[in-house]
């Protein structure tokens, strides 16, 4: 078959790689794509938000499965676009979509099917959230409602910083139509984890965990970014904690999707936090996790291709999905400045000096006069699978400083302890 992937960061890059492996993929397109995409799929040059010439495309080509990546253009409605014309896609519509495209419609989503949540209020004026703000106890968290390039989330520590954020988003409009209005949050504190399910109309199913470390330094510490890097499975994810989220999480969002006639068929991405009064879920996403599908596809052993085949059919319980018993491990190199400014442009050298084992993924890099260069805040995923966490990533620790580009920042601590740390 012929696929079309939608995209140009690091998810996208594995989907075609574990694609490219496939015996029934004759050929793969990815528009627009990345200088290592360009290795192993055709780029064709059309932005992920341009979803009728998308459609073209594919109709054109005979694309049989068209696989969205990021969420913008699944909050627009590609899958609606491309359902109307009769064209496969995979990936929820555009209602279901809101579940990450709209914070006020997932909490109100977990509430009506008592998932468990944070306890929130939503807001559009300003003067009655400063007014309330109080109530919620300190720290509070202030989201913008829609989506902020995974920016719209101010932890606040106190009132003034609280009152800050509301402004920001709702008077200066720093996020733009998204802050036009705000859910207001009570802080829940705990440990951070996520897990990605394969969703059809009949079936929810939990892919292997993959641990996410979300700020830019070692020991977590800093702003937070898309995820600096990523390990599965994840030592926090236990078969206990599994169990649990299957009853208390995912089975309630599969009932609640029926019980609202939403027909999602994709991935539901949970973020979850491990409370002392139980998990908590603290946001949807509608979309493969970036960099976690990176660890979690160099262990997936069974076809991508024929499970999001599957679910596009409402299939997804009949096939098997099976995984390497191996772990994985992927760190991000990323631009010096990254989660603020960076700069672009720079040359990546070494890349050809890699082990053989090791898999690399590009995230932001561009093709230029045959070089390499920088094109994103994160540009490289480094990865590597092996018997366990520990040794997946000393093979990639092994390797990760042969490649070289100016002002190249990445943390330490992916999947080893802070003391190894050299
Ligand atoms: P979200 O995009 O809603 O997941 O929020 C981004 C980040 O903010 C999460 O990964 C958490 O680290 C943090 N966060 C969101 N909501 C809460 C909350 N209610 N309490 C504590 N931290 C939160
Ligand atoms: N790594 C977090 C995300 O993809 O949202």
């Amino acid at each position: 078959m012929k696929i079309l992937v939608v995209g140009s960061g690091g998810r996208e890059h594995a989907i075609c790689w574990k694609l490219s492996q496939e015996k029934n993929v004759e050929k793969i397109y990815c528009a627009p794509g990345n200088a290592g995409i360009a290795e192993i799929a055709e780029c064709i040059d059309i932005p992920v938000t341009e979803l009728d010439r998308l459609a073209d495309f594919a109709e054109e080509n005979k694309v049989n499965l068209t696989v969205v990546g990021p969420e913008v253009p699944l909050v627009m409605g590609i899958t609606d676009v491309f359902n109307k014309r009769g064209l496969n896609v995979f990936g929820p519509n555009k209602e279901c979509s809101q579940l990450e495209g709209s914070k006020l419609f997932s909490k109100e989503f977990m509430v009506r099917h008592n998932i468990p949540t944070a306890k929130y209020k939503e807001y559009t004026d300003l003067e009655k959230a400063k007014s309330e703000i109080d109530s919620f106890g300190y720290p509070v968290v202030v989201k913008a409602d829609g989506l902020a390039a995974g920016k719209g989330v101010i932890i606040a520590k106190d009132k003034k910083e609280a009152i800050e954020a509301l402004e920001t988003i709702m008077e200066d409009k720093k996020f733009g139509d998204a802050g036009r209005l705000v859910v207001v949050e009570e802080f829940i504190s705990g440990v951070e984890t996520s897990i990605l399910a394969l969703v059809d109309k009949n079936t929810i199913v939990a892919m292997e965990s993959a641990k996410d470390h979300k700020k830019i330094f070692e020991l977590e510490k800093g702003p937070n970014t898309g995820g600096m890097g990523t390990f599965s499975p994840s030592t926090i994810y236990t078969d206990e904690l599994s169990k649990k989220v299957y009853d208390e999480v995912l089975i309630k969002s599969l009932e609640g999707f029926k019980k609202d006639n939403l027909e999602f068929r994709g991935i539901l991405f949970v973020g979850l936090m491990i409370t002392n009064d139980g998990v908590k879920v603290l946001e949807y996403n509608c979309r493969f996790g970036d960099p976690e599908i990176q660890s979690i596809l160099m262990r997936l052993e069974s076809n991508l291709s024929d499970i999001m085949m599957a679910i596009t059919e409402d299939r997804l319980s009949e096939v098997e999905i099976k995984y390497s018993d191996e772990a994985a491990v992927c760190v991000i190199l990323a631009s010096g400045g990254y989660p603020e400014n960076y700069e672009k442009n720079k040359e990546i050298t070494g890349i050809e000096n890699l082990d053989k084992e090791i898999v690399l993924f590009h995230s932001g890099t561009k093709l230029s006069d045959g070089k390499i260069l920088t094109n994103g805040g994160r540009v490289l995923g480094v990865c590597a699978r092996a018997k366990d966490v520990e040794s997946a990533a000393n093979k990639v620790y092994e390797n990760i400083d042969r490649i070289k580009f100016d002002k190249v920042h990445y943390r330490k601590d992916i999947g080893r302890k802070y003391e190894q740390c050299k």
